[in-house]
């Protein structure tokens, strides 16, 4: 079967990547891609703004299987259209995508569905004096969150009333377009994190191995939000008991609800988590797979990515299609290398150098702003690269990684240097 992923990021380089290995697949095909994907697929330009182009290139192309990365495609309803042309579409609805696309439907979703998250009031722009009066009324730490898409940077977390306000004004006064239009603020919770990524298929699912995600731009989780700085997995705070827990009461009511309110979810569901003395809340769904958490997982991802996303696509996930013990036998650290400057502006058009002094042995670079200019590869981002290490011990995967990270050079290079070091101590602790 030939197969279009749709997306330009290192999620979908792995996901790419992974899905070509099936023996069942025979063409995968990107939209857009980068320098880094078109060495494992065809890379192409399509006009997503027009289903006809759409739904002609997949006819063209005999492409019947269509896996959505980015959100915003997804939150525009793309499956839901492509549904209708019947292609077999590995993403959720519109309506399922809303877990992602409006924090307040997914706030009022888990209250009804007493799915565990932190408490929380929402306004709209209108509210602005009753919400900055609610703002100076809390104590300790404020966390503060643009309703609608914001590419992760839409949430403030700080104990400073006055920047919480004056964030709380941006947000209203139209940084993040009509997102912003409602807010919602939400009790802060203590604990460690964790994205637990489940492919779904609207009933049954099947588990990814947990990761953690490092959002903050600086070290020791310092400075702004960002899409991510790295991850790893797996993650010993997600034990087998703290797992069942996640499918039991988050994983399993959410589908349940979703299927109750007549929009069965079917694709990946994200949840970030909060786990506290063993107990997990949710902080967000995404209704796709995770960037970075993606590169590290299906690095070590054991099994038929095709088979499993395409059979969960048509309502009947075939479980065999990851083999989850071969899978948590190794582990593996990705370490986003950016340019200075991210999240907020950054300049882009540098040459990479050291791409080709990579040791391939165990590392994968994933391409996630990248461009190729038949000469050079080129910097086209604030995310650029995922150097990600594989190996039995996150403590060796984080060294592949890094070892691997300061062979590669550009202007303004950028990247944390902290990548998995939480994991490692803990572990050390043991
Ligand atoms: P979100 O986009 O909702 O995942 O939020 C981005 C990041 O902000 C999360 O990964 C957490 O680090 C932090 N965060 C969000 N909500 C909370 C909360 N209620 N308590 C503590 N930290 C939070
Ligand atoms: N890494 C967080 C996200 O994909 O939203």
């Amino acid at each position: 079967m030939n197969v279009l992923i749709i997306g330009s990021g290192g999620r979908e380089h792995a996901i790419a990547k992974a899905i070509r290995k099936s023996k069942k697949v025979t063409r995968v095909f990107v939209s857009p891609g980068n320098a880094g994907i078109e060495q494992v697929a065809k890379c192409v330009d399509i006009d997503f703004n027009s289903i006809y182009d759409v739904v002609e290139f997949l006819r063209i192309n005999n492409i019947h299987f269509v896996i959505i990365g980015p959100e915003q495609y997804i939150a525009n309803g793309l499956a839901d259209e492509l549904r209708l042309w019947h292609y077999v579409v590995f993403a959720p609805s519109q309506i399922s995508a809303k877990l992602e696309s409006s924090k307040i439907f997914a706030k009022q979703f888990m209250k009804e569905n007493n799915i565990p998250t932190a408490n929380y009031i929402n306004f709209k722009n209108k509210e602005l004096n009753k919400a900055v009066e609610y703002i100076n009324n809390i104590n300790g730490k404020i966390v503060l969150k643009v309703d609608g898409l914001a590419a992760g940077k839409g949430v403030i977390v700080t104990d400073d009333k006055d920047y919480a306000v004056q964030s709380l004004k941006d947000i209203f006064g139209g940084k993040f377009g009509s997102a912003g239009n409602n807010v919602v603020i939400e009790e802060f919770l203590e604990g460690e994190e964790a994205s637990v990524l489940a492919i779904c298929d609207g009933k049954n699912f099947v588990c990814l191995p947990p990761a953690q995600d490092y959002k903050r731009i600086g070290d020791n989780d310092t400075g702004p939000n960002t899409g991510g700085m790295g991850a790893y997995c797996p993650v010993s705070i997600v034990t087998s008991e703290v797992l069942d827990k996640i499918k039991n009461k988050i994983i399993i009511p959410t589908l349940e609800g979703m299927n109750a309110s007549g929009h069965p979810y079917i694709g990946c569901l994200y949840v970030g988590l909060m786990i506290k003395d063993g107990e997990p809340k949710v902080v967000e769904y995404n209704c796709r797979f995770g960037d970075p958490e993606t590169q590290a997982i299906l690095s070590i991802f054991e099994g038929d990515l095709f088979e499993l996303l395409h059979t969960a696509a048509v309502g009947e996930i075939n479980f065999s299609a990851y083999n989850e013990k071969a899978t948590m036998k190794k582990t593996a650290c990705c370490v986003i290398v950016a340019s200075k400057g991210y999240p907020e502006a950054f300049d882009t058009g540098y040459t990479i150098n050291g791409l080709c002094d990579i040791n391939t042995n165990d590392i994968i670079i994933y391409h996630s702003g990248t461009k190729n200019n038949m000469v050079d590869i080129l910097t086209a981002g604030g995310r650029v690269l995922g150097v990600t290490g594989i190996s039995k011990n996150i403590k060796f995967a984080a060294e592949k990684a890094y070892n691997n990270v300061s062979k590669i050079q550009f202007e303004n290079i950028y990247y944390r240097t902290d990548i998995a070091q939480k994991e490692i101590k803990r572990l050390s602790n043991l």
